[in-house]
């Protein structure tokens, strides 16, 4: 059993108490390699922001559970290296699909898990994320539940549509789990392709995808039931069009890729969401520069050379979300 205080890493009570009552979000970031990790611990360490590091059931298939711990552990030492005294990184699971998963992450050291039972019958989400929930709380390990179903793929289980978070369970959810944060679905959805074009209207200069707004009613209502809990938001890339431009120039085939406008993710973080997941973005800077590094420099094949502008885009993503989008700059305690 390893405690994540052990690691010099912190669950998400206090920065998401701090990040409600201050208007602002936490990035929670999603990391598979190396190169992201740096890139996602230079940019906090940058800006000065709380960062959630955050690997999915897929990303522990892909690089190994026990690396990517160790990987958190070196983020925190790697933030101190970089001149941040006293980092705050959370190392959550994300879309934990079984109690045994969540259950694992907690005894290696994860001090924040999601359970993700929203594809569940009601009472059966209620069942397993109260299990999950008693068994984290003995650690001090903060647990984000679901309800609502997002579109498109969450890691396991595929949405063909999507549900949103129905206000009148929120109370009752939130209570009886004893969930410390809540995902919501309010028409976000994961990937880089959220919306159909039929779903979306199109600009008539420039004949990009403008897609319809999320659902702030239901937000507010959510709100008004659960005054000052900690709302999470899932599926929440931009998705870039520069970086989808630059994909399909250089060799790539992205049409008709579309993500939320960054304008309603900075109206959702001065609401009581808190936590906004971002894994698509990252995928499409590092993607990007990898794409345009080869295409111009067809006779390199060292992977520091076209890793290293990677890296340097992920981290002026990261960045600019951080300062422009969520507004965690500057906020740590
Ligand atoms: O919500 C899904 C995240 O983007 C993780 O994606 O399951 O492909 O690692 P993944
Ligand atoms: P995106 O696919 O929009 O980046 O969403 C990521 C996410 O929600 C991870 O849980
Ligand atoms: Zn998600």
């Amino acid at each position: 059993m390893v405690n994540y205080k052990d690691l010099g890493l912190v669950n998400t009570r206090e920065m998401f108490k701090r990040a409600v009552a201050g208007g602002y979000a936490i990035p929670a970031f999603n990391f598979n390699t190396m190169e992201q990790m740096q890139a996602i611990v230079m940019a906090a360490v940058e800006t000065k922001s709380p960062v959630i590091m955050q690997v999915s059931k897929g990303a522990r298939n892909y690089a190994n559970a026990t690396i990517l711990r160790y990987m958190a552990e070196g983020a925190v030492a790697y933030a101190k290296e970089l001149g941040c005294p006293n980092p705050e990184i959370v190392l959550h699971l994300d879309h934990g699909d079984s109690f045994e998963l969540c259950k694992d992450c907690i005894d290696m050291g994860f001090s924040s898990v999601m359970y993700d039972g929203s594809s569940l019958p009601y009472e059966e989400n209620i069942k397993i994320s109260r299990q999950v929930v008693e068994y984290a709380h003995k650690y001090d390990v903060t647990v984000e539940c679901e309800l609502g179903v997002l579109a498109g793929v969450e890691d396991e289980v595929v949405a063909e549509e999507s549900h949103y978070t129905k206000p009148e369970e929120v109370i009752d959810f939130a209570t009886r789990t004893g969930c410390d944060s809540l995902a919501i679905s309010i028409g976000t959805s994961h990937g880089a392709y959220k919306f159909k074009p039929e779903q979306c209207t199109r600009d008539p200069k420039t004949g990009k995808l403008v897609p319809p707004p999320l659902a702030f009613d239901v937000l507010a209502e959510i709100e008004q039931k659960l005054p000052g809990f900690p709302i999470v938001l899932h599926g929440s890339s931009s998705v870039p069009q520069d970086e989808v431009d630059t994909i399909n120039k250089f060799g790539g085939n992205l049409p008709d890729a579309v993500g939320i406008p960054e304008e309603q993710l900075r109206k959702a973080s001065k609401s009581a969401v808190c936590k906004i997941n971002i894994d698509s973005d990252s995928r499409l800077a590092m993607t990007a520069a990898i794409r345009q590094y080869l295409a111009e420099h067809p006779d390199h094949f060292d992977p520091r050379q076209y890793l290293k502008p990677a890296r340097e885009n992920m981290k002026k993503m990261y960045i600019h979300k951080i300062k422009e989008v969520l507004g965690s700059d500057g906020k740590l305690g």
